[in-house]
């Protein structure tokens, strides 16, 4: 079988700027930014004066995000928050704001904007340092891969404040730990620090103190990056269904994979 192609994913080869420590944005209402590593896009939230909570605005700048060009033509993408937090939440103060309706607004939006983040056909990282919590850790768990430093916590504190983490988060979280873990975490509210979340599965690796995260979540998009781009995305579409659809439909979708692969290799 003939490989598909696409750009380089060396250096130097993609747009924007390629510096990649994390000047926090110090506005209150924060942005989210999109640079280039070559093939690699970078998506950061910057809100760090509120721990990256996810406003309504920040959501939709997320969303913006995910649809740049500088995202959708990339070999693979990594999102973080920055070295300090990944993000904290939902924005409480704006919660606190809305009415119940509003809130189930919200959290449609927020999850359809994690879902197309998840619907991206390159695959992601996410490289989480500091508070990684509710809407944070639905963002995280969109992602096909997660890294994380030892300053990492998880929680889904949503519950304890009367709603759910219902932008996809029940639904991932129960795939990726299983029920028990999930009914752990979400009914109790409780922190978990990233030794934990690594012993759970819920995060592939953790790096050595000090060590920083997104340069080890940009080592990995990198491996991923320089396989074959339409390879990558049949496989990561079969792994989503051999994990949401029944067997004998995840299996026939496998073998159409296969087939879709072989037939674009002869084309
Ligand atoms: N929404 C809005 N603002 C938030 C926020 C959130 N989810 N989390 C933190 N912030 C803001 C704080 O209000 C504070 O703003 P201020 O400096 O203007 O007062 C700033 O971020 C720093 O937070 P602070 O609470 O001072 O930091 P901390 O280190 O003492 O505590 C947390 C960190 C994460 C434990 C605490 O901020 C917290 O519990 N946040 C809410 C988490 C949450 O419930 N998320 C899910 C919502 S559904």
């Amino acid at each position: 079988m003939t490989p598909d192609t696409g750009p380089g994913t060396g250096p130097g080869t993609g747009t924007g700027t390629t510096d990649r420590d994390d000047s926090p944005d110090t506005s209150r209402r924060g942005t989210v930014e999109t640079r280039r590593h070559g093939g690699i896009a970078v998506i950061a939230l910057r809100r760090t004066a509120k721990l990256n909570a996810l406003s309504a605005h920040l959501e939709s700048a997320l969303l913006d995000a995910v649809r740049s060009k500088e995202v959708t033509t990339s070999r693979a993408v990594v999102v973080t928050g920055g070295p300090r937090v990944f993000s904290a939440g939902a924005d409480t103060t704006e919660l606190r704001e809305m009415t119940t309706e509003s809130i189930a607004a919200y959290y449609r939006a927020s999850g359809s904007v994690y879902e197309t983040f998840a619907a991206l056909p390159q695959p992601t990282v996410a490289a989480i340092s500091g508070y990684c919590l509710g809407g944070g850790l639905e963002l995280a768990l969109a992602a096909d891969i997660r890294v994380a430093d030892p300053t990492a916590s998880f929680g889904l504190p949503e519950v304890g404040i009367g709603i759910l983490p219902s932008s996809g988060g029940v639904t991932r979280l129960v795939r990726a730990v299983g029920p028990a873990r999930t009914r752990d975490l979400v009914l109790r509210c409780r922190r978990m620090d990233a030794a934990e979340a690594y012993a759970w599965g819920l995060v592939g690796e953790v790096t050595d103190p000090g060590a920083p995260c997104l340069e080890r979540a940009l080592e990995i998009a990198a491996e991923m990056a320089a396989h074959p781009p339409l390879a990558l995305s049949v496989a990561k579409q079969v792994i989503t269904a051999a994990t949401d659809a029944p067997r004998e439909s995840a299996l026939l979708l496998e073998q159409l994979g296969y087939a879709a692969l072989n037939a674009a290799s002869h084309r």
